[in-house]
């Protein structure tokens, strides 16, 4: 373990599973409190994390689109840990998973009503109620680190996915309202691009449209020539929730190696 988050307390949101696990695992390692928040069960990520880590970790019941929930969220992460100064909001529709029936790559036109509104409620006003529900308790601290999962397919202008592609373009926008917003209070809000990479939720969705160019035309798209997997987007994690990005905000990284070099 090194010590860039010793003393800090975070929650990643939709951490049960999928990158979010993968940057709950990182920040603990680094010395972070964190708070395992999804509408699934987030014990199995809490046991690994306690396992190497003893009590750095505990689960929270979270649903983003209600904004009791949240703030519960934020409650519980102040009544046990004393403090919270990092929020991951990486919960989303996304791929398929137990929450995502009906996400699938499809036509703008062939996308159902209540799915655009379910993608908009989960990927868009979960990130503004989460943020909310932390807000009051950074704002007392003075200090504070929001980082919002965006995405690079926002500037690549990924087709058959609109609903999906609209909401990430939307995190990318509050995540520069927010920064402008929340800089008086010391609150640090940047967003992360990640490319397309091979978490369970994006291999199942590969396997599901039966799509077998994608995959290889994202990596002949990348400088490096590689596939990205969940731990390429750890550091990045780690690095804007440590202090050695404390000049840093209103930023959208792209970690996708190299694949794109404008943000959304
Ligand atoms: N995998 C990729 O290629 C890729 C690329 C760019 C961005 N992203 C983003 O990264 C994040 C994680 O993606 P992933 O591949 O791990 O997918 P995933 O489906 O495994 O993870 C999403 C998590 O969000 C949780 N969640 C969904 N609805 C929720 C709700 N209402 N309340 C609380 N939690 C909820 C899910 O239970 C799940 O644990 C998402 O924001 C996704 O859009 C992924």
């Amino acid at each position: 373990m090194s010590d860039l988050l010793t003393g800090k307390v975070a929650i990643v949101t939709g951490a049960a599973r999928g990158l979010g696990r993968e940057y709950a695992l990182g920040l603990a390692a680094q010395g972070a409190k964190v708070v395992v928040a999804d509408i699934l069960d987030g014990a199995e990520t809490v046991a690994m994390i306690n396992k190497i880590h003893p009590d750095a970790a505990i689960a929270v019941d979270l649903d983003v689109t209600k904004s009791a929930s949240t703030e519960a969220m934020a409650k519980q992460t102040v009544d046990k840990f004393g403090r919270l100064d990092i929020l991951v909001n990486n919960a989303a529709l996304f791929g398929k998973s137990a929450v995502s029936k009906g996400v699938e790559m499809k036509p703008f036109s062939a996308i159902a009503e209540e799915d655009w509104d379910r993608m908009m409620n989960i990927n868009v006003k979960g990130v503004w109620n989460c943020t909310k529900a932390a807000y009051p308790y950074m704002k007392e601290q003075g200090y504070g680190k929001v980082i919002n999962i965006a995405s690079t397919s926002v500037s690549m202008g990924v087709p058959y996915m609109l609903d999906y592609i609209t909401s990430k373009g939307a995190v990318a926008a509050m995540s520069r309202s927010l920064a402008r917003e929340l800089g008086p209070d010391g609150i640090r809000v940047n967003a992360l691009a990640p490319g397309f990479t091979l978490s369970q939720a994006s291999k199942d969705l590969l396997e599901d449209s039966g799509n077998d160019t994608l995959a290889p035309t994202v990596v002949a798209m990348t400088c490096l020539g590689e596939a990205q997997t969940p731990p390429t987007l750890v550091g990045t994690v780690v690095y804007l929730s440590s202090e050695l990005s404390d000049f840093v905000t209103g930023q959208i990284l792209n970690v996708d190696g190299g694949a794109n070099f404008t943000s959304n």
